[in-house]
Order: structure tokens, then C-alpha cells, then sequence
């Protein structure tokens, strides 16, 4: 069995970080997310995995993943326009020749690893099987209606009027019969092909299709509040103490990963949190459900319930919450008057 991981997109919702970063890369827990979704397909003993990548970020995927050997993955890269999930199915079709393959959306975290999913359709011999949850939002997704038995009746893409709550998660498993309904959808009111379509499809053609429900966490990452909850579940569920830099006159509470050569003077840092290689924080508060990427630094500050990416400067800021700072970024306090200057890229927004 190969993997499809989906490391393209436009990543439009999560602009301005997305001119950028791949919105894949974003950290959580000063990681990646795709580094998380890799690791899952590692656990489900799969060797080899192409990676779909978009024009304008492929290069930091490939600079992240380069040959996959960190997770023991052979790894093909395989460009795409983003014109939608099936047509990035259908980009790959060369790579995927006549294998079965897990498709894993590069920017969904789960709590529950591939091996029970891997099993069922190999022993129920699937030419589909997708994952299911429950969700409050379902306009927002892939839709399954299901009968009394658990099969599916019908799947419909970001319905506007939703038949049910049961949302299709980012972990799909298929044969190579997908390829064939694949060739029979057309692009959709939003101008994509359709894997929800191309499985509805497979039912059609008389397929073997199933769902399964998810029995842990899901989030797709699409937006900041979503890569906030991620963080805060992966501190939750990752992080246990584990202090290697150096603390002067400081409390770290709780689960705290402070990485070495990172200094912490006269604060507080509560847990769950990680704080990142060469940081330096100072008369400060930290945490809790927060990460400090690399050689950041937090002066004269309260920051909570934040991602901090790499190279950040936070100083005489009285209280930075639910915040999502991207790498290299400035949060400064203008001292002498009450003016807000700023100085920001496309598409950012600030709520002073
Ligand atoms: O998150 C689950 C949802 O993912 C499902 O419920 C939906 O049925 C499914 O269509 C998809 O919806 P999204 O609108 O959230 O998909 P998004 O455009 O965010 O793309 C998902 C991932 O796939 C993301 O990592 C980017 C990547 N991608 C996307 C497109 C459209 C590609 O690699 N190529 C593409 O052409």
C-alpha cells in the first residue's frame, strides 16, 4: 500500500502566513503539521508516499520533507494545480499505478492512527473505505448520510442545506477502481474535481464502499482558530517536562518543553507549553496552551493560548491572547503616546 499525502492548495483562509509557508508547514507544538501526518503513515508501516505539491510552496515542502528518510518514507513529489482533491488523485495516477493507497490530507490531525483503517479495508477487501465525525459546522465539509446499517446512502460536498452531521474527515483509503470514477465526475460549482463526488461515483458504479467513525479527535487546520485548538490539543496530548534550557529566578509549572540553549530570566512559564531552541524570555508570562518557536523573544509580556513562530519579537506587550504570529514577525508596545502603528502584510488582521 502507498500514501497520497495532499501538501498542495492555495491556503487561502490562512493568509497572510500562506504567502509564505505552505499552510501544511504551520506548526503546532513547534512542528509541522504535516510532520504529524507522516508520522502517521509511518506507523501504518507504509514505505512509500508521493507528496502533491502547489507551484508557489512546493519548495518548502520539499526543503521540510526532502528525501523522507526522517520518516523512513520513499518519498516522490508530484506538482499540481490546485483544481481539487480528485484531480490531485488524478495528477498521481502514474505514481500510484495499480496499488491501493491512503490519502491523508497534509494539514488534518487526528488522535486515532491508520492501523485499525489499513485493516478494515484490506480484510473487507474496499475499493473505499472514509472516515466519519461528527461535526457542528457541516456546510463546511463532505457531507455522508448513512442508512440504519451503517452504510452510505449519499455524500455531498459543503452542502448548503446538510442532510446529516457526519462529516468526511482528511484520511481516505481506495483501490485503483477510484481512478475510473474519477474519469466520470465533472468539476464542481466551486471549479474542482471532487473526491466526494468521485466516491459517491464508486457507489454508483457499484463499489465497495464503506465509512467507518472516527473514535478520537480530528482537526483540519484550514484556519487560525483551528491551528490554536490543534496546538492546544498536541501540547495536550505530546508534551510532558522536560526543561534543558537554563531558568534564572523562574517558575515553569506543569508540562513545560523548554529546548536547550533556550533561557528564561525572572518569569513564569505554565504548561502545557514548548518553548523553543535559543529563546529568551524575560520579566515575562508564558502559557499555558502556547509555543514559542526558535530564537524568539518575549520581554516584559503576558502571552497565553498562542502559536509564536520562529524569530519573534514580543516586547511590553501586557496580554497577547489566542494570537497566531508568523515567523520573523514584530509585537512591540509604542510607549510614548497611545497611537497604534503598524506594519502589515496582505491580508492580516489586529484586533487592538
Ligand atoms: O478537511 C476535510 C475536508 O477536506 C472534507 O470534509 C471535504 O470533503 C474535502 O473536500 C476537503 O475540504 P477542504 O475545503 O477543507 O479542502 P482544502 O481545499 O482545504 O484542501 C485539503 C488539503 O488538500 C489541503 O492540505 C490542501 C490540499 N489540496 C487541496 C486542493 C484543492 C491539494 O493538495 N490540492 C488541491 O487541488
Amino acid at each position: 500500500m502507498k500514501a497520497l499525502v495532499l501538501s498542495g492548495g492555495k491556503g487561502t483562509r490562512l493568509r497572510p502566513l500562506t504567502f509564505t509557508c505552505a499552510k501544511q508547514l504551520i506548526p503546532v507544538a513547534n512542528k509541522p503539521i504535516l510532520g504529524y501526518v507522516l508520522d502517521q503513515v509511518t506507523s501504518a508501516s507504509i514505505k512509500t508516499a508521493g507528496i502533491i505539491t502547489a507551484p508557489e510552496t512546493g519548495q518548502h515542502v520539499k526543503d521540510y520533507v526532502d528525501d523522507g528518510s526522517n520518516w523512513n518514507l520513499k518519498v516522490k513529489y508530484i506538482p499540481q494545480e490546485p483544481l481539487g482533491l480528485a484531480h490531485a488523485v488524478k495528477t498521481a495516477k502514474r505514481f500510484l499505478g495499480q496499488d491501493s493507497f491512503v490519502m491523508c490530507l497534509g494539514d488534518n490531525v487526528t488522535g486515532q492512527g491508520l492501523n485499525p483503517f489499513v485493516k478494515k479495508f484490506k480484510n473487507e477487501k474496499l475499493d473505499a473505505l472514509i472516515i466519519l465525525k461528527e461535526v457542528e459546522k457541516p456546510s463546511a465539509f463532505g457531507i455522508a448520510q448513512l442508512d440504519k446499517e451503517g452504510n452510505i446512502t449519499r455524500l455531498v460536498e459543503k452542502p448548503k442545506t446538510p442532510m446529516g452531521n457526519l462529516a468526511i474527515i482528511g484520511t481516505y483509503l481506495f483501490s485503483n477502481k477510484v481512478h475510473q470514477a474519477i474519469e466520470q465526475i465533472k468539476p464542481s460549482w466551486r471549479g474542482e474535481l471532487e473526491i466526494t463526488d468521485a466516491i459517491q461515483e464508486m457507489i454508483n458504479m457499484g463499489f465497495s464502499v464503506k465509512a467507518e467513525l472516527l473514535d478520537s479527535w480530528w482537526l483540519d487546520t484550514g484556519k487560525k482558530d483551528d491551528i490554536l485548538t490543534a496546538n492546544a490539543r498536541i501540547l495536550d496530548e505530546y508534551i510532558q517536562l522536560d526543561v534543558k534550557g537554563t531558568l534564572t529566578c523562574s517558575i515553569v509549572d506543569g508540562r513545560v518543553k523548554v529546548e536547550p540553549s533556550a533561557k528564561i530570566i525572572n518569569s513564569t512559564i505554565r504548561g502545557p507549553c514548548v518553548i523553543g531552541k535559543n529563546v529568551v524570555i524575560e520579566n515575562s508570562f508564558v502559557g499555558p496552551y502556547t509555543s514559542i518557536g526558535d530564537n524568539s523573544y518575549i520581554v516584559n509580556s503576558n502571552v497565553e493560548y498562542s502559536v509564536i513562530q520562529d524569530n519573534v519579537t514580543v516586547k511590553d506587550i501586557e496580554r497577547l491572547e489566542d494570537s497566531l504570529v508568523g515567523k520573523n514577525a514584530k509585537v512591540t508596545r509604542n510607549q510614548r503616546n497611545r497611537t497604534t502603528k503598524v506594519n502589515m502584510g496582505d491580508y492580516s488582521e489586529i484586533e487592538v
